[in-house]
């Protein structure tokens, strides 16, 4: 079964634990957090303190993104605040290696995500060592953006790294994913599917995430 995260960045903030409990309620997965420090990305969003205060708000696992520079410094603190996943984004982070077994020891799930210029083949030393391989198909920063097509041939590939490997991290695309494109993601070999604009974009957010959900396994994968 493919997994839909709705990306709180798109949900109303004044009312974001509300938001996450409607989208709890509308059957989502994971709720996917979106950190970012106005240097790595042009944005600024939360920080643990937010994060502590939403984690109180549902049992759903929280899929932390932190696009932020020298994650290392702030590792502990998204994981006392209730971070399942916690991925960094290889571009922003010196020694990966590293920052991946800190994630790990401190018994999260560790993810590592790939700017959509970043080549695939960059990932190939950590890969067999992570839990999430987060595929980016828009330049983060924002939500709404749309889905760049040259995602779809390299999410394709690299369902074909992790199916070579014993211990198989989660593939999980984010950016521009919509009703429209969802199926061919999910078939490219998505396993887990962010959707923000998507969902709380919408006005009836159980029928849309119904919709994804119907979508993202019609591959049957
Ligand atoms: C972009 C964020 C995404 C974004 C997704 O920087 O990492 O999670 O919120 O939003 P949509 O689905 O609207 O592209
Ligand atoms: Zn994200």
């Amino acid at each position: 079964m493919k997994l839909i995260a709705p990306s709180i960045l798109s949900a109303d903030g004044g009312k974001l634990a509300e938001e996450i409990v409607a989208v709890e309620k509308a059957g989502a997965d994971w709720i996917h957090v979106d950190v970012m420090d106005g240097q790595f990305v042009p944005n600024i969003t939360m920080g643990p303190a937010i994060i502590a205060a939403l984690r109180k708000t549902t049992k759903l696992p929280f899929d932390v993104h932190l696009m932020i520079n020298n994650p290392d410094n702030f590792i502990e603190a998204f994981a006392d605040a209730g971070a399942d996943y916690i991925t960094v984004h290889i571009e922003a982070s010196h020694h990966l290696h590293r920052t991946v077994e800190l994630i790990k020891k401190l018994g999260k799930k560790a993810g590592v995500s790939l700017n959509p210029a970043t080549p695939l083949h960059s990932i190939e030393e950590i890969l067999p060592g992570i839990n999430l391989l987060l595929i980016m198909s828009v330049n983060p920063g924002f939500g709404g953006q749309k889905f760049i097509p040259g995602a779809l041939p390299k999410i394709q590939r690299a369902s074909e790294m992790i199916a070579k490997l014993p211990q198989k991290p989660l593939l999980e695309v984010d950016g521009g994913v919509n009703l429209q494109n969802i199926a061919s993601i999910a078939r490219a070999g998505a396993d887990v599917l962010v959707a923000g604009a998507a969902v709380f974009g919408a006005t009836d957010y159980a029928q849309t995430v119904a919709a994804l959900k119907a979508s993202a396994n019609i591959s049957g994968k």
